[in-house]
C-alpha cells in the first residue's frame, strides 16, 4: 500500500525516474523515505505530508489557521512557522558568514541547520512534526522494510545498520540527496525557457521582469543571486522586513528568527529571516515565516508602505499591524526605490508567475 501510494504520488506530481525494486542510489532511497509515514512516531506523517510534491512541496491541507502553520503528527499540535516550499532547497548554501561579514545560507528560516544533511533530525524527532521518540525507534522502523535495510548497507556501509547514529546519518543523507535532485530544482519555468530563447514573455511579464531587476525598485537587493542561468531569486542573506505578527496563530513570544539560531544569539539579528526564494511563489501561499499574508498583491502593498503612504492592509482593510520585531528592520534597503502603482504591481505579479516550474503550471489560475 505504501509503495503504491508512493508511485501514484510521484507519477502524478513529479517527473521522477521510475522506481526500481532496489534503491539504486541515495536519492532513490531518499525519495522513498520522503513518502514514508513509518518515519513518524504514530505512522501518520511523512515529509511529503507537509511538503506535498503536488503543491510545490508546501502543505496544502486545509486547517483552521488558513494554512499559515501545519498540523503535526499527533493531529493537533502546531508549530509557529509556515511550512516553506522545498523548491530549489538544494541550492541553499551551508550556513556561513560571507565576505561582507553577514550571515548567509543554512536551512530553516533561522539557518539553524548547517546544511540539508543536518536538517532532517529536525522534523523526524520534533514533537511538533513527525515525533519519532528516538534514534533507536528509527532503526526499528527502517529494519521493518528489508529494502531499506539492504539499501543502507549497500549504499553506506556494511556496519551502517549496527549504530543508531549511522542509520540516522544514512536516512538524513538519502533525504538530502533526493532534495538536491532535479525534481526539486528543474529550472524549467517559463522564465528559464525565456532565457534559453525557447519562448517570449507577454508585454506585462516582460515589463515585470525589467522592473524587478531594475534599480527603480529594490527587489534585486535581496531577491537576486546574480547567477543568470540558475537564478534562485534570493541571495540567502537575512533581513527583518517588518512582518507583522500573525495573531491568528496566537503567538505569545515574538519569533526572533536568526537571533534564535544557537550559533548566532545576537540581539542585532532579532527579527531577521533568510530571504526566501521567489520560485513557485505564485502557488505557495500563504506567505512569510508566519504565513500572515494570503495574496501576492498584499505583499506588493506591504513593500509600498516603506516608500509611500500605504496605510491599510488590503486583506483586512485595517492599518498594518506593528512589526513582530521593531528593531533591525532593513530600512536602508526597503526605503530605496519608487512606489509600485497598479500597473507595476500587476506586471510584477505576472513576472512572478513566470517563475512557476513547468510541472506546476496547471496550478496557476
Ligand atoms: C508537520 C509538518 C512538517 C513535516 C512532517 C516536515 N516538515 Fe519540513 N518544515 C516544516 C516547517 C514548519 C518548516 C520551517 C521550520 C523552521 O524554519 O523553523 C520546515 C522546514 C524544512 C526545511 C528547510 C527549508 C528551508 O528553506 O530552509 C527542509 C529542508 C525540510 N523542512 C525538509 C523536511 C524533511 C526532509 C522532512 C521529513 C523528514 C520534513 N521536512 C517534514 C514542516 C514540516
Ligand atoms: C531588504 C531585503 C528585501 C527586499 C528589498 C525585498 N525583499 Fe522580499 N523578502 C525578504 C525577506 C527577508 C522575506 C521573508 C520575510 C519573513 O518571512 O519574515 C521576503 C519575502 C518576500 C515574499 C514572500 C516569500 C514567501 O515565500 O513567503 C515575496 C513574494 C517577496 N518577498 C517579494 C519581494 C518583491 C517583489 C520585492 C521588491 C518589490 C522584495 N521582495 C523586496 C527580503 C526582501
Amino acid at each position: 500500500m505504501r509503495i503504491r501510494t508512493l508511485l501514484l504520488v510521484s507519477t502524478i506530481s513529479l517527473t521522477l525516474p521510475a522506481l526500481s525494486a532496489a534503491f539504486e542510489t541515495k536519492a532513490k532511497l531518499g525519495e522513498a523515505l520522503f513518502f514514508e509515514t513509518s518515519l513518524s512516531g504514530d505512522r501518520t506523517q511523512a515529509c511529503a505530508t507537509c511538503h506535498m510534491p503536488a503543491a510545490a512541496f508546501t502543505d496544502a491541507r486545509p486547517n483552521r489557521f488558513d494554512r499559515a502553520v501545519s498540523i503535526g503528527a499527533d493531529g493537533t499540535t502546531v508549530g509557529r512557522r509556515h511550512t516553506p516550499t522545498l523548491s530549489y532547497v538544494g541550492e541553499i548554501p551551508a550556513f556561513h558568514v560571507n565576505d561582507a561579514g553577514l550571515h548567509t545560507g543554512g536551512l530553516f528560516y533561522d539557518g539553524r541547520a548547517h546544511d540539508l544533511s543536518a536538517q532532517a533530525d529536525g522534523p523526524l524527532f520534533s514533537p511538533l512534526e513527525m515525533a519519532l521518540p528516538s534514534a533507536e525507534v528509527l532503526v526499528d522502523r527502517i529494519k521493518e522494510v528489508p529494502l531499506y535495510a539492504e539499501a543502507i548497507t549497500r549504499l553506506f556501509s556494511r556496519e551502517a545498520l549496527a549504530q543508531p547514529d549511522s542509520v540516522l546519518t544514512a536516512v538524513a543523507e538519502s533525504l538530502a540527496s533526493f532534495q538536491r535532485s532535479v525534481a526539486f530544482s528543474p529550472y524549467d519555468a517559463k522564465y528559464d525557457r525565456f532565457l534559453r530563447g525557447e519562448i517570449v514573455l507577454t508585454k506585462l511579464e516582460e515589463h515585470g521582469r525589467l522592473l524587478f531587476f531594475s534599480t527603480l525598485i529594490n527587489c534585486h537587493s535581496c531577491h537576486k543571486l546574480d547567477h543568470p542561468s540558475r537564478e534562485t531569486f534570493t541571495d540567502f542573506s537575512y533581513h527583518n522586513i517588518g512582518i507583522p505578527q500573525n495573531l491568528s496563530v496566537n503567538l505569545i513570544q515574538p519569533d526572533l528568527g536568526l537571533a534564535e539560531n544557537p550559533a548566532v544569539q545576537d540581539k542585532q539579528q532579532e527579527g531577521k529571516f533568510r530571504v526566501p526564494t521567489l520560485r513557485n511563489i505564485a502557488i505557495t501561499a500563504p506567505y512569510m515565516h508566519n504565513g500572515v499574508f494570503q495574496e501576492l498583491e498584499t505583499i506588493m502593498h506591504f513593500y509600498n508602505k516603506y516608500v509611500m503612504q500605504a496605510p491599510n492592509n488590503p486583506e483586512t482593510g485595517l492599518p498594518w499591524d506593528d512589526p513582530e520585531v521593531t528593531e533591525n528592520i532593513s530600512l536602508d534597503l526597503l526605503r530605496q526605490g519608487q512606489p509600485l502603482d497598479e500597473y507595476r504591481i500587476n506586471s510584477l505579479i505576472a513576472f512572478l508567475e513566470t517563475l512557476t516550474d513547468k510541472q506546476f503550471e496547471h496550478l496557476l489560475d
